[in-house]
């Protein structure tokens, strides 16, 4: 809450202040619902010991916006934040660290660091249990939110008419489960996994509808082939592996293919759910241009190379990772699109949020905001 006072002092417009005081009437969304994993999550996994990535719990993440480490996987700002902001709502209060008078009905953020929208079983049956962050996946994020739907709201009615004017931010989801793979070095069931990915995110959508949800914003893979981890995990002597990029066109057809069959997906789910209204995020595309044209993009120091790292071609080091000893920080993270290998700078999601505020990477579009982020 402190943190939106602040913001609201100093970077909103006189013109709006002159709004909010005239005129009380509120945005297009009441309330934000996020589920999700390290790249929405604003609090969660920090809250629950964030044992397997301790180093997000100190700088030099959340130096640029917040200045202090608030277990938000970057130096600043996420997508959610931004969006947040254009729809003048405060920034999500992560589930998992509530306090008992905190005000909940603008939003609460479910999503945790290293979620997957396959349960933990899937992972452990794979062979891939011990590579797992958590076990808060998609599902039980979707058992918080019901636990904690008595207290936003109680008759049908009252909930309907509540939710009516939500946003339920389904996703990015679904990255960790190919991930885990990925690390662990073993892809030959990565193609196979897409199915019951898409499956799980689909009954996630499904639920949270059946509980009152009538907007949701469903984010697809980012160009994963062009993420600091895989390139350096994967880097490869055949320039034939590339594309003119400098990523790596295998991983990012297979983001495509998740991409794919997630829209499919959301298809059905439209034709099904005719009262809902159901959104893709295209992260894949926006992400796309910066990484096509940093430059272009003010992202001056390209868009391979980790702000935050061990050193190496793309300055990720599994063995010097971000916030661990043998890594530096860039002067500049402004210019940079990847944070610390994984993850992208606030930046870079301040980018991403633009391109789904106000247009046209959302399909069909969110509702429009009258505020302009910066
Ligand atoms: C940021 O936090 C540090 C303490 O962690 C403090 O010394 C510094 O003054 C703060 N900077 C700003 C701009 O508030
Ligand atoms: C790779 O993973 C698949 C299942 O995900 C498993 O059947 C196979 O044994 C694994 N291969 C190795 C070399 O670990
Ligand atoms: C996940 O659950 C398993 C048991 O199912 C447990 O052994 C493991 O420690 C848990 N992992 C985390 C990161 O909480
Ligand atoms: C990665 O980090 C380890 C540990 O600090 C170091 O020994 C190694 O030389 C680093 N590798 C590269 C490529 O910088």
């Amino acid at each position: 809450m402190k943190v939106y006072i602040f913001l609201a002092i100093t970077s909103l417009t006189f013109g709006f202040h002159e709004r909010v005081v005239s005129n009380p009437s509120p945005g297009p969304y009441n309330a934000i619902f996020n589920f999700g994993d390290s790249l929405s999550d604003t609090g969660n996994f920090l809250a629950s010991g964030a044992l397997s990535y301790p180093v997000i719990g100190k700088f030099p993440y959340g130096q640029t916006f917040f200045n202090r480490s608030t277990g938000r996987c970057s130096d600043g700002r996420l997508v959610v934040d931004f969006i947040a902001e254009a729809y003048e709502l405060p920034y999500l209060p992560p589930y998992l660290a509530l306090t008992k008078d905190q005000n909940i009905h603008p939003g609460v953020n479910f999503a945790v660091a290293g979620a997957t929208a396959l349960d933990t079983k899937f992972f452990i049956e794979a062979g891939l249990g011990k590579f797992l962050w958590t076990n808060d996946s998609l599902n039980i994020q979707l058992g918080w939110f019901k636990k904690l739907k008595p207290s936003l709201c109680t008759t049908k009615q009252d909930c309907d008419s509540y939710f009516e004017r939500s946003l339920f931010l389904v996703g990015e989801i679904g990255g960790n489960d190919y991930n885990y793979a990925v690390i662990a070095g073993n892809i030959t069931q990565l193609q196979a996994t897409v199915p019951p990915v898409v499956e799980a995110i689909t009954t996630a959508i499904n639920e949270l509808i059946a509980e009152g949800a009538r907007e949701l914003l469903v984010p697809g893979n980012l160009p994963i082939g062009c993420s600091a981890l895989y390139l350096t995990l994967y880097r490869s002597g055949n320039k034939e592996d590339y594309d003119g990029n400098g990523c790596l066109k295998g991983f990012n057809d297979f983001a495509e293919y998740h991409n794919k069959e997630l829209k499919l997906a959301l298809k059905t789910l439209r034709q099904k759910n005719p009262h809902a209204r159901i959104l893709y995020a295209d992260y894949y595309n926006v992400a796309k241009r910066f990484f096509h044209a940093p430059g272009h993009h003010e992202f001056s120091s390209g868009a391979l190379r980790a702000c935050c790292g061990g050193g190496g071609a793309y300055n990720f080091n599994m063995s010097a990772r971000c916030g661990h000893i043998g890594s530096k920080v860039c002067a500049d993270p402004w210019t940079h699109a990847n944070w610390d290998g994984i993850h992208l700078t606030e930046a870079a999601y301040r980018y991403i949020a633009k391109g789904l505020i106000y247009g046209p990477f959302s399909y069909p579009p969110l509702k429009t905001s009258p505020y302009k982020i910066a």
